[in-house]
């Protein structure tokens, strides 16, 4: 174990210098790594170990290395992923069982992962699966879908399920590791001395280190400075990244025990200002059992929700009130909860004058030069009633779209005797709602009369503000109304209450979740079928394995960001004036479009895309590496600036100065395109025609569905390392397509393809945005590394990903449906749009119109498929992208149908089913029903809805018919070294973290009958797999198994009439001897489609069940029974993998993902903290998996199935369900209204809401 203690050489750090930035730079610890750098992903999790200030108890932690200032780590000893196991010194048991249960995908999540499961064993030895499982809120994983890395840790809690235990140590083995040899290693190798002294002289700034609040005076007083800033956990940069600007000190207030001290007094419990969220919550619990204190119990629960754990390890309460202080828009939860219970704030001012106020008070009162010193909060007694409420985008780790906290004081005959109603989320300056406070006093609470009359006061009071991104006023404030009914369910006497409304009054509580994967194996075939951890597993969990973040910087290495367009789409750039930029030490240059040698394009027109890949009516689409003039797009890159640190390449290309002149409004939407006429803008790239057209037409259902962008979210954010060599350019893209990258770099420094060596060892996370997209930063640093003849990396950051890259596309569709009485359908007239935008060379349609008609009879269906040309970024491939949503287009155009039919969906499914044309789904669907108890289960939720009024329930079946085709050619190379037989393979896919070498080295090891750990993978190069298509559309795996199987053949051919003249040898003694008879030890393969592998279909089907409160618009995944057809896995561990992984994918961009722009076409959501996939508790409580056994596939290789992206169609069972839930709410409270109603964009709490009816007058008792 390494215990870092950090030697501050003043020279090397200024005070902004992080823990991460630290660890990475000066410490060369690699292993911890880093995406957003704003405490919302958790690859940065690191974990402490110190002296509790207050307890000098020794505590360990987790916390988020990003946001840390490297001088508040004093007597910090800190662990990181490298030190904690690792090869020299064996693994930590923790890093064993997340790579062992199959945890890691492509890996770039796993260390923080580990560490925050490491600090959580290390601070609490009595560990329970529910801790556990509530714990990894700030971790994200774009890949596993988090059930296997949840499982993994669970294992290791005192109550983990004997399904999960098994094989794994327990918690007490967890912390005897602590005491292993590691202790020996770190004495002797990097045990440095701390020498910080109490006040240090930075390059930047002045940085102090206090023990009392006199001290901050003293500093205050003493300095000179214009600007100071109070460290406490240093996390409120992760909210507003400029909060505190650069100070000239910064005064380190950790360790003043009067800010931390926590003590009960006669007038309620007094705690220091700086009290961590976690240590207040600690507080709360211990100080609920005091007398009138209970209600601090709810408090805690409350805090719970706030941010994740690392950040509420080190964020203080202080802390988040001083946002709330600076920034009053900001939706604070400490501020909101304090504010409802009435709690005062204790104020210090340099003359140690101490003020005690209220929240309302301290939000305008004047804090320079003053320091929160407490918080007081009153003892309320049994006749208060305490709620409080926090409506997030997803379960955990995401800021309130609206929070509200009540406080009532009843009398015995339940008249209020006062009110407190307090609301985040609605606009700056409102806080309580005034009228509905006044209006109660004196009133029966649980009276329907008292209730109407509230919620007219509500209405009056609130006025929500219309700022992008946040939701519409209208769902802000039918929520704010709704949670104030809620509460008073949540506190009304069963007998005042009726049953049905009852359950409105709680939130939807989630148990822990379990997952069942139901496979079967070959045992003849192992190490083929073989379900086993993925072979780089111990590699991620230890963090040893590298990226391209990770590669050694040499001497000279420069860095390089892009200058982006800050214009909307058609102006016109008249000037572009870097001089500001390049006055900045250390920034070396700017290049613009006027500086490319060559073609002005990352998507050149002698791009080896393979037949097919482009339809042949469409040309390339030459994309612009830099703007030449009239912009694209919102945040098209105009140029690059090139500095020595990344930081500082980033800051400058902020200073490059731009002009332009306006041009046309850009089109933002396939609906502005439509509505305008603007058919130049629309293209028709693929049809069906019906063939007939039936009779017996009843009924005529006409709808729309559109859907929205998806970001990729790849924890590796697009990156490329190029080094110059004598005689070549190395280049280390994080690409799926080495071969686009080549051609393109090559074309924009009009240099010969020949001299360009590409190395893809891994990449941290793709999903499809790396197939051409990475050619734009290869492109880019390349000709940085060219022209300077220096190294350049070049990584985007999170929100610079966000802003340039094209995302899954946007949809739209019309249709018109003709039916009879049984919903057999007689016509169907279907018009999709897919958006490429400024792209089209990613096109879709083409390739996914046949999963619309695949799964029914569709001999009457007439569907046009057209793309559009918006003016943003372009459309992109995103895992499953056209087929995602033209799947969830027809089974929604079904669920529409019986809807409007009154039919249940799946009678209308089946009823547009041929018994033979589509005998395999039709079998499939009886396995899933009769699997998942469906329609027992239906009638449970039927049940349910009528007995509730405010919660629903829905479950849908969804059937996919998924069209499997070969494109592209791949390549493998299987070399036998002789002297010990072992064997390596490269190959041309690129593992990105779906398994693609596990699978190779299986199949390898089986075709050469040796064992498996005789086989390692080696990194793919352009020079072993020239030429190669990318990695992608769930074909890489199995092509590239193919063609290694092949490859073996051929060796195994070669070595025949060797072995056949030896007696039985050993494969060691056959090698040796094929070397002896010159016998090539190195053979290849190139997959190409005359190869004897045909297409197939993938039949699967998923059940989804989901719950949902009505009140809140809050769903939750219940249970979720996924089939899927893998024939008969290669690999089971990895298809499980992928199934999951896909899932929760599709699962966030049908409930939660929303990208948000401006009428500019400016992207608002380019920041964890507006932008959030699923997380931890945001997956199907049960979710179960299953593979059909002795399923094998006929075609195919090896008899297995692709994975990789057919199950993410699935996932559109999710909003199905959530429909049906919400429909029978829509019926309840407006009989009325339309059945059907159109949603655009994902399913998520607003759409729940507003499309609910939801209605004040409808809130009874
Ligand atoms: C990823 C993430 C998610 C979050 N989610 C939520 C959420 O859901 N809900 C929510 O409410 N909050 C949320 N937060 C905010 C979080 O609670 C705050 O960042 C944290 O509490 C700030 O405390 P700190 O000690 O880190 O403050 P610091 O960053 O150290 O300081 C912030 C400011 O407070 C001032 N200050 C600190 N102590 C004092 C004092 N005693 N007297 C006077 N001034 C002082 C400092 O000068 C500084 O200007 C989130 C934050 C992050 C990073
Ligand atoms: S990099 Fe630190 S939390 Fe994302
Ligand atoms: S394995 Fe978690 S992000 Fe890839």
């Amino acid at each position: 174990m390494y215990l870092i203690y950090i030697l501050v050489k003043h020279t090397n750090v200024t005070a902004t210098t992080t823990l991460l930035q630290y660890l990475r730079r000066y410490a060369h610890l690699k292993g911890t790594k880093y995406m957003c750098l704003e405490g919302g992903c958790g690859a940065c999790i690191v974990s402490v170990t110190t002296k509790h200030p207050i307890t000098k108890r020794t505590v360990t932690f987790a916390v988020n290395s990003c946001l840390v200032s490297i001088l508040s780590c004093e007597d910090w000893h800190i662990h990181t992923v490298d030190g904690i196991g690792n090869r020299k010194i064996g693994y930590h048991p923790i890093q064993k069982v997340l790579a062992d249960f199959n945890g890691t995908q492509c890996g770039f999540c796993s260390p923080g992962m580990v560490m925050n499961m490491y600090a959580l064993s290390e601070s609490n030895s009595d560990l329970t699966m529910k801790q556990v499982e509530n714990s990894f809120g700030g971790n994200m994983c774009r890949c596993t879908g988090y059930r296997p890395i949840l499982t993994a840790f669970k294992s290791l809690a005192k109550d983990a399920t004997t399904e999960i235990l098994g094989k794994y140590p327990d918690i007490e083995d967890l912390s005897e590791c602590g005491k292993r040899d590691c202790q020996k290693i770190c004495s002797s190798a990097c045990r440095k001395q701390f020498t910080l002294d109490l006040c240090s002289k930075l390059a930047d700034a002045k940085w102090f280190k206090v023990f009392s609040i006199n001290e901050i005076f003293d500093v205050l007083r003493k300095i000179s400075y214009n600007t100071y800033q109070l460290v406490a956990g240093n996390t409120a940069r992760g909210v507003y990244r400029d909060f505190n600007g650069n100070p000239d000190i910064y005064i380190d207030i950790t360790n003043v025990t009067s800010l931390l001290n926590d003590e009960v007094t006669a007038g309620g419990l007094v705690i220091g200002a700086n009290k961590t969220l976690t240590d207040t919550i600690d507080v709360f619990r211990r100080k609920a059992t005091v007398d009138r204190l209970a209600y601090l119990n709810k408090l805690a629960d409350h805090i719970e929700l706030v941010a994740h754990v690392p950040v509420r390890n080190i964020g203080t309460l202080a802390g988040n009130l001083t946002i709330k202080h600076k920034r009053n828009e900001f939706p604070s939860d400490i501020f909101l909860i304090l504010e409802t219970v009435g709690a005062r704030v204790t104020i210090v001012n340099s003359r140690k004058e101490e003020e005690e106020m209220d929240l309302l008070h301290y939000l305008t009162f004047n804090m320079e030069m003053k320091v929160m010193k407490n918080i007081i909060l009153p003892k309320l007694d049994d006749s208060f009633k305490y709620g409080s409420y926090k409506i997030m985008q997803r379960t955990q780790n995401a800021y309130a779209m609206v929070n509200a906290g009540i406080l009532l004081k009843l009398d015995c005959n339940h008249t209020v005797q006062s009110a407190r109603i307090v609301y985040g989320g609605i606009n700056p300056s409102f806080h309580h709602a005034t009228k509905a406070e006044q209006y109660l006093i004196g009133k029966q609470i649980f009276d329907d009369g008292t209730l109407q009359g509230a919620f007219q006061a509500l209405d009056e009071d609130i006025h929500p503000d219309n700022v992008l991104p946040d939701p519409s006023p209208k769902f802000r404030k039918t929520l704010a109304i709704s949670l104030f009914y809620k509460f008073v369910l949540s506190i009304a006497p069963n007998d005042k209450v009726s049953p049905r409304n009852k359950s409105g009054g709680s939130l939807l509580s989630r148990p822990i979740s379990t997952g069942v994967q139901d496979f079967q194996t070959n045992e003849s075939l192992y190490p083929l079928t073989q379900a086993i951890p993925k072979l780089e597993a111990l590699g991620q969990t230890s963090g040893e394995v590298e990226y391209i973040t990770d590669l050694p910087d040499s001497h000279d290495q420069l860095y390089a960001c892009f200058v982006t367009t800050k214009a909307p789409a058609n102006s016109l750039v008249t000037n572009i004036d870097p001089s500001e930029a390049l006055k900045q030490p250390g920034v070396v240059s700017f290049y613009s479009a006027k500086d490319i040698p060559g073609l002005n394009t990352f998507f050149p027109p002698n791009a080896n895309v393979p037949l097919g890949f482009i339809p042949p009516q469409m040309q390339i689409v030459p994309e612009e590496l830099f703007c030449s003039g009239v912009v694209k797009y919102y945040f098209q890159p105009l140029g690059m600036i090139v500095a020595n640190t990344q930081e500082l390449a980033e800051m400058a290309a902020d200073m490059v100065k731009a002009e332009y002149s306006p041009g046309e409004n850009p089109f933002l939407s396939i609906r502005q395109i439509l509505a305008a006429g603007a058919n130049d803008r629309i293209h028709e790239e693929a049809s069906l025609e019906a063939s007939r057209k039936g009779e017996d037409i009843k009924h005529v259902v006409k709808g729309t569905f559109d859907t929205t962008w998806q970001y990729h979210y790849h924890m590796e954010t697009q990156i490329c390392a190029v080094v110059p060599k004598e005689d070549s350019l190395d280049i280390y893209p994080g690409t799926q397509w080495m071969d686009f990258v080549q051609v393109a770099v090559a074309s924009v420094l009009k240099i010969s393809e020949n001299y360009i060596n590409i190395i893809v060892k891994r990449v941290g996370g793709a999903y499809g945005a790396k197939i051409t997209r990475c050619a734009q930063t290869a492109c880019a640093a390349a000709l940085a590394a060219h022209k300077l003849q220096k190294p350049v990396k070049m990584q985007m950051s999170f929100s610079m990903n966000m802003d340039v890259v094209g995302k899954r596309f946007p949809s739209a569709a019309d249709y018109e449906v003709g039916l009879n009485d049984k919903g057999e359908i007689q016509y169907l007239n279907h018009t999709l749009y897919l958006d490429y935008a400024t792209g089209g060379n990613e096109s879709m349609i083409s390739h996914s119109i046949g999963i619309f008609v695949s799964s029914y009879m569709h001999d009457t269906w007439n569907v046009a498929g057209n793309y559009t040309q918006t003016d943003n970024h372009a459309g992109t491939m995103t895992r499953a992208p056209g087929n995602t949503k033209i799947m969830a287009m027809i089974e929604t155009i079904m669920e529409h149908v019986a809807m409007e039919l009154n039919i249940p969906p799946l009678e209308i499914r089946l009823a547009n089913m041929d018994p033979n044309q589509n005998k395999p789904i039709l079998q499939s669907i009886n396995e899933c029903r009769q699997w998942c108890d469906y329609d027992n289960r239906l009638r449970n939720v039927e049940e349910f809805n009528k007995n509730n009024r405010w919660r629903k329930k829905g479950l849908s079946l969804v059937p996919m018919t998924y069209l499997l085709r070969y494109i592209g050619s791949l390549n493998s190379r299987v070399v036998i070294y002789a002297g010990d037989g072992t064997v390596a393979v490269s190959h041309g896919g690129i593992e990105i973290g779906q398994g693609i070498n596990t699978k190779v080295a299986q199949v390898c090891a089986y075709a050469l009958g040796i064992s498996l750990d005789m086989v390692s993978v080696k990194a793919s190069s352009n020079f072993v797999s020239p030429n190669n298509f990318t990695t992608g559309a769930s074909i890489t795996s199995e092509k590239v198994c193919y063609a290694t199987l092949r490859a073996c053949e051929t060796l195994l051919e070669r070595m025949k009439p060797v072995k056949d003249r030896m007696d039985n040898p050993s494969w060691k003694e056959l090698v040796k001897e094929c070397q002896n008879q010159y016998i090539e030890l190195a053979a290849s393969h190139m997959y190409n489609p005359y190869d004897p592998v045909q297409t197939y279909d993938i039949y699967s089907v998923c059940a989804t069940e989901i719950e949902v409160d009505i009140l809140t618009g809050i769903h939750q995944v219940v249970r979720v029974d996924l089939l899927e057809d893998t024939g008969n896995s290669m690999s089971p561990f990895v298809d499980i993998g992928q199934v999951e992984g896909a899932f929760i994918m599709g699962l966030g961009f049908w409930t939660i993902e929303k990208p948000v722009f401006d009428n500019e076409g400016r992207i608002l959501t380019d920041r964890t903290w507006n932008y959030k996939i699923p997380g931890a508790l945001d997956i199907p409580i049960d979710f179960r998996v299953k593979f059909p056994k002795n399923n094998p596939n006929p075609n195919g290789v090896l008899h297995s199935k692709a994975t990789a992206e057919p199950p993410l169609c699935l996932s559109c069972s999710v909003p199905i369900a959530i429909r049906q839930a919400v429909a029978s709410a829509r019926k309840e409270a407006d009989a009325n209204a339309l059945k059907w109603y159109p949603i655009n964009g994902p399913s998520d709490v607003e759409n729940t809401i507003l499309n609910s009816l939801n209605d004040y007058t409808q809130y009874t008792l």
